[in-house]
């Protein structure tokens, strides 16, 4: 999942805010209607190599960005983490899996660690164990009648390919492109749903913007956009190999998964507000969705217009955000079979020219909006998560409004966060109501939603906040060596809506809830 950084965190208290919202009521099956996805509709569950792994150099690994950071600055997190060990699946894997089919998913979304197969970051050597290791963990998913849906980059970057500038450095194009015709070779004969890069936004404004994730480049307003220009011509590259050259016998699909809190104008009658909120869905998806979604192609007009300007006002002679050829726009464009999407929580927005926050030049000061939160909206867990259900069912329909419904949606990551628990009502309920905000999507607003992976299987590494905060599904002793995995109540409801493929609003039980979203919406 991902994290944010530099949000204001002021709780507001707007009687707008509470008209504007039609939150559903917990005794949702009370009126007779089903809540029931379609036969076919995948329901998965989804992790990330370096957020579970461990193993960090098991069998001929290299090391990966966030292993040299982490060794070199145990301060980052608030427990002093680090993904060494995490939840020890290299290990544990024929574990994992028992855990997955327990749950009734018939879909497991996980990544590759580049450098366990590549530990250099290049292509001239192959690290056999490592590669052994995706293809025995993808042959047993496969002899459990799990589909693997795999990601090839979820952060991790090998260390030596970080020193050369990361994706600041237009040459990680081909070092991706190298690497996923390595990762097409090894497995595409079996996985046929892959993802080239796991939330481009949270990782370049907050790891090139930013010290809040690794790499912790503070280069705000010029290596964000950086970030994103090379990572969207490396998704396009990678695409177009695999359309080129694997699709034809392969016949799998390649998709990117982007993330999105929903931007809800802070006073849904103030048209500043409504616009605000606007321009940040456009600054934080638009400037990844619209070059590969959009008939035009490109960055989003207002995108670009802004930062133009901006840029020109400070003296710069160029722009900072870098622009596409004609050849790379027609490129991107078109360049995702889905559209993989992960979201969480929702802020409320409002036009701001400066923010004490801030840093000039930034991509916060660009976009001109400042973020809050709703204090009556639950806040279960880590400070950057609020609990508002009908913002996925708006980001749905502003999605099918940009793009059109051509593409398919599959939710790739979403899920909540606590500070631990087997009984986790709370959970249980985010899962309902996010899944019925779904369901209308799907069946009211006619959104073109295939998929849904709930995030995730077992607690994990939380990036900055380390082991501290919980999204599993199942519990993991991080004290014990064993890293023993226990069920929560959440599975087990979670695991019901897969095998009926239905929502069950008898699951929560309302007196047991620390929220009641009753009295809330
Ligand atoms: C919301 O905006 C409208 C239009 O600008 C304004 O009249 C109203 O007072 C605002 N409401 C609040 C609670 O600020
Ligand atoms: C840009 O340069 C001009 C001329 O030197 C100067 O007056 C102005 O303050 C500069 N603008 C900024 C934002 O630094
Ligand atoms: C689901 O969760 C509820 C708590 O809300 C729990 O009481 C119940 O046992 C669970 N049951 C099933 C069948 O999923």
């Amino acid at each position: 999942m991902r994290s944010s950084s530099r949000v204001a965190l002021v709780g507001t208290v707007l009687a707008s805010v509470l008209c504007l919202v039609h939150g559903n009521t917990l005794g949702g099956s009370e009126d007779g209607v089903k809540y029931d996805f379609p036969n076919d509709f995948m329901f998965g569950v989804s992790t990330a190599a370096f957020q579970i792994e461990g193993g960090w150099n098991a069998d001929g690994k290299g090391e990966s960005m966030w292993d040299t950071y982490l060794h070199e600055h145990p301060e980052y997190t608030p427990d002093h983490a680090n993904g060494d060990v995490a939840a020890d699946s290299y290990h544990k894997y024929k574990e994992d899996i028992e855990m997955i089919k327990e749950l009734n998913v018939k879909y497991y979304r996980f990544s590759l660690s580049w450098p366990r197969i590549l530990p250099y970051g290049t292509d001239n050597y192959i690290n056999k164990p490592g590669a052994t290791y995706y293809r025995k963990l993808i042959e047993e998913l496969r002899m459990a009648n799990i589909t693997p849906v795999v990601t090839l980059f979820h952060w991790d970057l090998p260390t030596p390919l970080m020193d050369l500038g990361g994706w600041s450095n237009r040459k990680m194009v081909d070092y991706f492109v190298d690497y996923a015709r390595v990762a097409f070779d090894l497995y595409g004969d079996v996985v046929k749903i892959w993802t080239t890069i796991n939330e481009p936004h949270q990782h370049c404004y907050n790891g090139y913007g930013s010290d809040y994730f690794v790499p912790a480049i503070v280069s705000n307003g010029v290596g964000e956009y950086l970030c994103a220009h090379y990572i969207l011509l490396a998704h396009a590259e990678a695409y177009r190999l695999y359309e080129r050259e694997y699709k034809p016998h392969q016949h799998g699909r390649v998709g990117i998964t982007l993330d999105a809190f929903w931007g809800e104008p802070r006073n849904s009658s103030n048209a500043n507000d409504i616009e605000a909120a606007e321009r940040y869905n456009q600054f934080h998806l638009g400037l990844y969705a619209h070059p590969i979604y959009s008939k035009k192609g490109d960055y989003p007009d207002i995108v670009r217009m802004r930062i133009d300007s901006i840029s020109a006002y400070q003296n710069f002679t160029r722009s900072r955000l870098p622009s596409f050829t004609e050849d790379e726009i027609h490129k991107l464009k078109g360049s995702s079979d889905f559209f993989g999407l992960n979201h969480y929580t929702t802020f409320l927005m409002s036009s701001s020219l400066m923010e004490d926050a801030w840093r000039v030049p930034s991509m916060d000061h660009d976009t001109g909006v400042k973020l809050e939160q709703n204090s009556y909206w639950p806040k279960p867990g880590a400070e950057w998560f609020t609990v508002y259900p009908p913002g996925f069912r708006k980001l749905f329909n502003w999605i099918k409004n940009e793009y059109g419904n051509d593409i398919p949606i599959i939710v790739t990551e979403n899920g909540m966060c606590d500070f631990g628990g087997r009984k986790d009502y709370d959970r249980v309920q985010y899962y309902n109501q996010y899944l019925h905000q779904m369901w209308l999507a799907i069946n009211k607003d006619k959104c073109n939603i295939e998929g849904y992976f709930a995030w995730t299987l077992m607690d994990d590494f939380e990036w900055k906040d380390g082991y501290t905060v919980k999204f599993g599904l199942y519990e993991v002793d991080f004290d014990s060596p064993e890293r023993t995995r226990r069920k929560k109540l959440s599975a087990i409801n979670y695991s019901n809506i897969a095998k009926t493929k239905q929502i069950d609003f008898n699951f929560i039980k309302p007196h047991l809830l620390k929220y009641n979203m009753n009295a809330i919406f």
